[in-house]
């Protein structure tokens, strides 16, 4: 909806992605990569989860051009990493330069692979557990994700998942892959009571769609 749009282009001025950002998505654009990153306020919202949780350590599902992650980095305090993963060489190669023109290259770790499979094997390097986790990769692997990241975190831990929303093809049968990836995560969250959960629905400029957040109960 034009409104929705209108209103993400007035909060954008208010609260302004910088030029590192508006960087990182130049350079997506440049090297033709989709532009299906967070909108520019997701991304503060990310940013402003990481802080309000005092997190250190961030995992990532789907880098994409890095947008979301630099967001995430620049929430941490102390100690700070985000391991990220990535399937795709071609969108990992963007995102590594640009988090290494956000100053970012030592808190980045840019895994590629697909990332049942790396982060299957962070599971086996025994990494230190990670604070905060943003899903936001292929929707059909939404719960292997969340399963991985119960593995990779601890009591206490964030987990926020992206596109839960799609337009509200959630609750508008037949479903397709994604929102079936979308309504299996839910499910799968809304009925574990180790967990506290909620769903925000969200609108901008990147249309309809929603936020799951969780937080495993300490
Ligand atoms: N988080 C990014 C957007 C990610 S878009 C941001 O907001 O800035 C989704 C990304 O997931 C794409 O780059 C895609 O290549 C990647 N992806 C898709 N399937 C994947 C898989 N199986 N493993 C890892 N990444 C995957
Ligand atoms: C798609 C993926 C995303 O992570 C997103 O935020 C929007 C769209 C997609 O695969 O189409
Ligand atoms: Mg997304």
């Amino acid at each position: 909806m034009r409104e929705w749009a209108d209103v993400d282009a007035y909060l954008e001025q208010l609260f302004p992605p910088d030029d590192v950002l508006l960087g990182a998505n130049r350079a997506a654009h440049e090297a033709g990569l989709p532009a299906i990153q967070v909108s520019a306020a997701q991304g503060r919202l990310l940013t402003l989860l990481a802080q309000v949780h005092g997190a250190c350590r961030v995992l990532e599902f789907g880098t994409l051009a890095g947008y979301s992650t630099i967001c995430l980095a620049r929430g941490l305090t102390g100690a700070r990493h985000v391991t990220t993963l990535e399937i795709d060489p071609a969108h990992a190669a963007v995102a590594v330069r640009n988090v290494e023109a956000a100053g970012l290259a030592d808190v980045v770790d840019v895994r590629v692979g697909p990332a049942a499979e790396t982060a299957a094997r962070l599971v086996e390097e025994r990494v230190e557990p990670f604070d905060l986790v943003f899903v936001d990769a292929d929707k059909p692997s939404n719960v292997r994700y969340l399963e991985l990241s119960l593995e990779l975190t601890r009591p206490g831990a964030v987990i926020v998942v992206d596109n839960v929303v799609r337009g509200g093809a959630i609750v508008r049968p037949p479903f397709d892959d994604r929102a079936e990836g979308a309504r299996a995560v839910l499910e799968r969250v809304a009925g574990d009571p180790a967990l506290m959960a909620t769903a925000i629905q969200t609108v901008g400029d990147k249309g309809y769609d929603g936020f799951l957040l969780v937080r495993r109960l300490p």
